[in-house]
Order: structure tokens, then sequence, then C-alpha cells
């Protein structure tokens, strides 16, 4: 079967040009100008619309035990969201219960995804224990083609690592040539701020930004920091919300720590004072860290277009507003934490970043896509069009106008924290491996086509 995508506006990381894209089964084979259809190959008409290589998202959760619930989607509903929003490719965090060994885990979180993930799919496998058995597994988890690890310096008692846990989980990332990607923030300070706030009566949403106050990031980015340059591992600080921690990853930089950062759509678009909402409104805009004071969002912009940041994701935990966010509503510490976007992180990329004047498409393709990709070791097969890659395409039109509503979403949760919001453009056509999966924002794909994505660290 061949596609042939004929004026094709190809917008990537490194040029932009015009040509036609022919894919031969699932991989870009040719692009030229005046390209012949083959027989029988389909053909999609791209003039005035921008063509992008898929799009990563680098942190979703999908299957997720998590504060006594389980995150809504499944691999079937989160990966069809994926795609509408045009996002091809996920990275998923495997969280093992400490009570579980990696082997389990890992096992577990595959089971859940075989035979119904729509979009390619690949894991960050997470370290929630370190010991030798827990280290041997690890070992054959990367030969499996895991080339990434995940650690939490939060969440005490869940699935926080102590230092010893992570000095060790460090050094053996760095035997392997893995990179480890982190939750940073001070689990200490979380814990009694949280009590301090509780025993003054805060119990509502608005006090969980004051228990993750930007200095608790900020530290725990630092630790994060100081251990990799020690160990010599190569880090990734995921979703980094503001200033504070910006900074100690970019002074981490500068004496020679091989760090990357990534942060979300959640922080380029909201701030705190959607947590603050009256009533019990605020539990939608949960998530840690926290939503922050509006400033940072200029930092992480001008972060983004400068390259301090490198990627732009999700975290996608969706937990319904109706029946599980109340199991905080007479204690914030036990608000699920999430706030789903796996759908409208692009859109939403697009319509703030690019059409505001703060991103150039191709910087847009960098945050969204290829730098994912590179840091991760699936590029050139994902991040870029260009023949012997995979063809994840999606035809972006930048005409559309529409807004974003829970009532005609794809992601299986019973809100959307950008309900009303304007969008000005969207996918068109998506495509994962040649396969049209999405027309005019709605899956048309095949349920279970997704494939686990072997990854080979190349930095060893
Ligand atoms: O609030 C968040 N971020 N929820 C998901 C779990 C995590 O920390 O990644
Ligand atoms: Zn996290
Ligand atoms: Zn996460």
């Amino acid at each position: 079967m061949s596609l042939l995508i004929k004026n094709a506006d190809i917008v990537n990381a490194d040029g932009r040009f015009t040509a036609d894209i022919l894919c031969d089964g699932e991989t870009i084979a040719r692009i030229d100008r005046g390209i012949a259809p083959p027989p029988g190959a389909e053909i999609i008409d791209a003039a005035g619309r921008h063509v992008f290589p898929g799009f990563i998202d680098p942190h979703t959760h999908i299957y997720l035990p998590f504060m006594g619930t389980f995150s809504k989607d499944d691999h079937e509903t989160g990966t069809k969201a994926a795609l509408v929003g045009g996002t091809t490719t996920i990275f998923e965090m495997v969280c093992p219960a400490r009570s579980m060994s990696a082997a389990e885990g890992f096992a577990l979180w595959r089971r859940q995804a075989e035979g119904k993930a729509c979009c390619d799919y690949t894991f960050h496998m997470g370290v929630t224990r370190f010991d030798d058995a827990a280290a041997a597994e690890l070992r054959e988890i990367v030969r499996a083609g895991v080339g990434s690890f995940k650690v939490f310096l939060a969440y005490k008692g869940a699935f926080g690592v102590d230092d010893a846990e992570l000095w060790r989980t460090l050094a053996l990332a760095r035997d392997l040539g893995v990179v480890v990607t982190a939750h940073c923030e001070n689990e200490t300070l979380v814990a009694e701020l949280q009590r301090q706030l509780l025993a003054a009566g805060r119990t509502g949403p608005d006090a969980h930004h004051d228990s993750r106050p930007p200095r608790v990031e900020a530290e725990g980015v630092h630790h994060l920091m100081t251990f990799a340059e020690l160990t010599g591992a190569r880090v990734y600080v995921v979703h980094l919300s503001c200033r504070e921690a910006l900074e100690a990853a970019v002074a981490a930089r500068l004496r020679g720590v091989d760090v990357s950062v990534e942060t979300l759509i959640q922080y380029l678009v909201l701030d705190k004072t959607w947590a603050e909402k009256p009533g019990f409104e605020g539990a939608k805009y949960v998530m840690s860290p926290p939503l922050r004071d509006r400033a940072n969002q200029q930092v992480l912009w001008d972060g983004l277009a400068s390259g301090l940041v490198q990627t732009v994701g999700t975290d996608h935990a969706p937990f319904d507003f109706r029946t599980q966010k109340p199991m905080g509503r007479d204690d914030f510490t036990k608000i699920p934490n999430g706030i789903p976007s796996i759908e409208d992180r692009i859109n939403l990329l697009w319509t703030h970043g690019v059409k505001a004047g703060r991103l150039s498409p191709q910087q847009f393709v960098a945050v969204a896509s290829t730098n994912a990709a590179k840091i991760f070791d699936l590029w050139p097969r994902k991040g870029v069009i260009q023949p012997g890659a995979d063809a994840d395409l999606v035809i972006y039109d930048p005409d559309y106008r529409g807004t974003i509503s829970a009532k005609t979403q794809t992601q299986a949760v019973d809100y959307n924290a950008f309900e009303g919001w304007a969008i000005e453009g969207r996918p068109a056509v998506v495509t994962v491996r040649g396969e049209v999966a999405v027309r005019d924002g709605r899956f048309c794909g095949t349920v279970g086509r997704g494939r686990f994505l072997e990854r080979r660290p190349t930095c060893s």
C-alpha cells in the first residue's frame, strides 16, 4: 500500500520546504517535487496545510495505579486521543508499586498496551525500588529495548526512592548508557509543608501550591544534579514548572552535567489561579509540581525558544472530576494528581506558541517531536520527515477554528481543563507508519496496531 502526499509544506526541526512525500508501506520512500502516483496509491493533496513529523509525547501515564485509584484511560482511548491530537508516539511511565519487582512491573505495563494501543509506544522504566535483584532485572529490561529509567524524588512511601537507591540507579544507568528521567521535588519538604497547611485548616485545592512551592522543586532539581554530576549519568528533568528549577538545571549544565529539561503544556498556558477557583473546581487543576505564578510562563516559553528547555510533554494523568478528584474533598493531599491533556497538547502549543509568535514552526517541531526522538534514541526513525523514517505524518490545517470541550473529546475523562478554549488549527490527517489513523478530528485507524518501540542507547 502506498500513500502520496502532494504539495506538502514539510516542516522539520532543521528546515522547511515544499515537496511531495511518497510513503511505501510503513516508511517514507521518497521526497521530491512532482512525484508521479504509483498504481493504486492513495493521494492526499496537502496544499495550504503544513506537514509535520508525527508528534512525540515524552511523558504520559495511561495505566496508572496512583493515590488509591486508577487513571481513567486505557491504551485504546488514550492512544486514540493522542492521535486525534497529532501525537503518533507516546512514552509511558512504568510505575510499579514498591512491592512489585521491576520485571513484574514491566510485564504488567506491556500486557496493558498489547493489542490495544493505536499509536506506537515506548516506556520509561520506573525504578521504584533498587537492590541487587532489581539491578539484574533492569539490565534485562534495557536489553529488551527500554533505553531510559524514571525515578521519583517525591511521593514518599509510594514510588519515591531514597538517596542510596538514587545513587545506585544513576550508576547503573551510566554503565548501561541510558538516560534517567526524574520527578524532582524534595519529598521531606512536601510532607512537612502539607502537615503545616492542614494543621492551619488549609484543606482545599488552593493549598496544593503552597505545599510544593518553587523552592521545593528547585531543591529537587539541585539534588538530582548533584547526584548526576558525581555519578556521570545522563539525566532528564520531567515536568519542570518554574524559573527556580530551571536555574538549578542550567547551573548544572554549566558544570558539565548532561541534563535535558521537559516542561508541560499545562505550565505554559495555565497558572495557579486556576487551582484557586471557588468550591472544589480547583481540584481539576491539581498536579505536581503545581501550576505556578503567571510570570513563570514567559520563562518557560523563552527557555523553549532559546534551547534551555528541550521538550513539551503532557504528563497525561486523567482522573474524573466527579468521582475521583473528590477523594481529596476534605484534604488536598488526597486529590489524585494530574491534568489530562494528551489530546490538546499540540493544538495548544500551536495556538499559544506559533500563532502567538513565541515559537517558529521549526522550533515547534523540535520541542514537540524531534528533540524527544533524539534524547531517547528514536531518531531518525521518528521525529523527522526524510526517506527511511517511519511514515508518521501530521497534515495540519492552520485554518481550522474550534474550541476544546469534554463533550467532544476522545480521552476517557469527564472534564477538560481547557473547556471552551479556542484553538487555531488542528490535524486534518494523521498517519501511523503509513496508515491513515485520523481524518478531520476522528480516529479511523486500527486498534492494536501501535507497536512497542525498542530503543537502544546510542551514547554508551
Ligand atoms: O500530577 C502529576 N504529575 N501526576 C502524575 C504523576 C506524576 O507525578 O508524574
Ligand atoms: Zn511526576
Ligand atoms: Zn508523570
